[in-house]
């Protein structure tokens, strides 16, 4: 149900608990204020202690308190939660993810947890010891088994000088995905979480075959759609590995970031996620040919001008060895196709014998006959299955065609 406010702006309550991250939850306001979303920020007393109330009320241009006492004639206690179309905590502490679990309700945060009826999503963020705990994955485990999204901290540098999983997911990533969720759930989509307990591996980005030690061959994918599809699964509740090759994006919250460079290396890395996957989504452009030799010295001009002969080398079809070889039974695996057409066919011939040859359940075919695809922020395509299905989506997002492909593989994996 959407309780939007009378201006029509969604109502989003910004809980904030108390750890050193709370800083970033200012950057994560902004994006929710400017992006014409109704904020109230709730911060817990030691939030407080990290940011101060007024640097809240500012940026959110409301008054802001961390107890039930302030205003009680208006019952903020139960109406902020009852009128929330969505609630994101970030950062969201252990001790937060312990009351959360267990139905506490000493502030005015944790009663807004318990009586908001929309989408809950926790961006934890502590120390990794501390999210390690048995205590802390029990209680995680409790509040996803209750509907709520909690995202999978960052691994990296920690409040002191050592590194681990425990961080903050980038701000503006948090974002991303509150923002996905709160569209889908005003869309109509209540079971939003349909991913919830599965995990997903995509590949973005395109491989570099290397040369030399400065030179490549490579191709012009930017790994928008993989990036795309990883950060919706996150807002359908799924645990994502994203296999990026050489991908200038900001890390998806909540995913676990693989890099790669070679086709190769791609292989292996999917390879070894792909065995506990119920689905995995080949976006990536792997090299087809690498050279049959590196240089280990940089190629040298010819002072007669000639240039020298480069040999390639097929490289494995991934897509076509993990359908084959199926790693786990029931698991669901996609394709892409970028065609253009030819003198033996047009795009969606080609593309069903592709789909064929390969042996996956579902592939998306792009018609980049103008080039299009490549780079850009929108997309268009017809995902066929091979059950003899054939979904047509309309030019739009990168995200949009992300959640149609997200369907088709739900409706394969129930
Ligand atoms: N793919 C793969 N391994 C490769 C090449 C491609 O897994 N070595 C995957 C891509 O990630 C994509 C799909 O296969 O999901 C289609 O790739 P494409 O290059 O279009 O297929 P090809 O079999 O190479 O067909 P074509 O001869 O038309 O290039």
């Amino acid at each position: 149900m959407t309780r939007s406010g009378p201006d029509d702006r969604p109502r989003v309550v910004l809980g904030v608990s108390g750890g050193i991250a709370a800083y970033k939850a200012c950057e994560l306001l902004r994006r929710l204020t400017e992006s014409g979303h109704d904020v109230t920020v709730v911060p817990t007393a030691a939030a407080l202690e990290f940011v101060g109330a007024p640097t809240w009320a500012a940026l959110s241009g409301k008054p802001v308190s961390a107890e039930v006492w302030d205003g009680v004639h208006e019952v903020p206690h139960v109406r902020l939660g009852q009128s929330a179309d969505l609630v994101v905590v970030a950062p969201a502490t252990a001790d937060l993810l312990a009351k959360a679990a267990h139905g506490l309700a000493d502030d005015l945060l944790t009663n807004t947890l318990l009586t908001a009826r929309c989408p809950v999503v926790l961006a934890p963020a502590m120390h990794t010891e501390m999210w390690e705990h048995p205590a802390t994955a029990a209680n995680v485990a409790t509040l996803r088994s209750r509907g709520v999204l909690v995202i999978e901290p960052a691994e990296g540098r920690l409040t002191g000088a050592d590194t681990g999983k425990g961080r903050l997911p980038d701000p503006e990533e948090i974002f991303e995905v509150a923002r996905d969720v709160l569209a889908r759930a005003q869309g109509g989509q209540s079971a939003a979480l349909d991913l919830a307990g599965r995990h997903v591996v995509v590949s973005a980005g395109g491989t570099r075959e290397r040369l030399d030690p400065v030179r490549f061959l490579g191709n012009r994918s930017s790994g928008r759609q993989g990036y795309a599809l990883a950060r919706a699964a996150v807002a359908r509740g799924a645990e994502v590995t994203l296999v990026a090759a050489n991908v200038d994006l900001r890390d998806p919250a909540g995913v676990k970031v693989v890099r790669v460079e070679s086709t190769a290396e791609l292989r292996d890395a999917v390879l070894s996620a792909t065995a506990g996957a119920d689905a995995v989504v080949m976006a990536a452009a792997p090299a087809d040919f690498r050279p049959t030799a590196l240089s280990d010295v940089k190629i040298k001009k010819a002072d007669d001008g000639s240039a020298p002969t480069i040999t390639l080398r097929q490289n494995p079809d991934i897509l076509k060895e993990i359908s084959t070889h199926r790693a786990r039974p029931g698991a669901v695996i996609v394709g892409f196709a970028a065609e253009t057409g030819d003198a033996t066919g047009g795009v969606l011939d080609l593309a069903r014998a592709k789909l064929a040859r390969k042996g996956c359940d579902l592939l998306v075919v792009n018609d980049v006959s103008g080039g299009a695809v490549f780079g850009s922020t929108d997309n268009e395509a017809v995902i066929l299955g091979a059950d003899g299905s054939a979904v047509d989506v309309p030019h739009g997002t990168k995200s949009a065609l992300a959640h149609q492909i997200w369907d088709q593989v739900v409706a394969r994996l129930s």
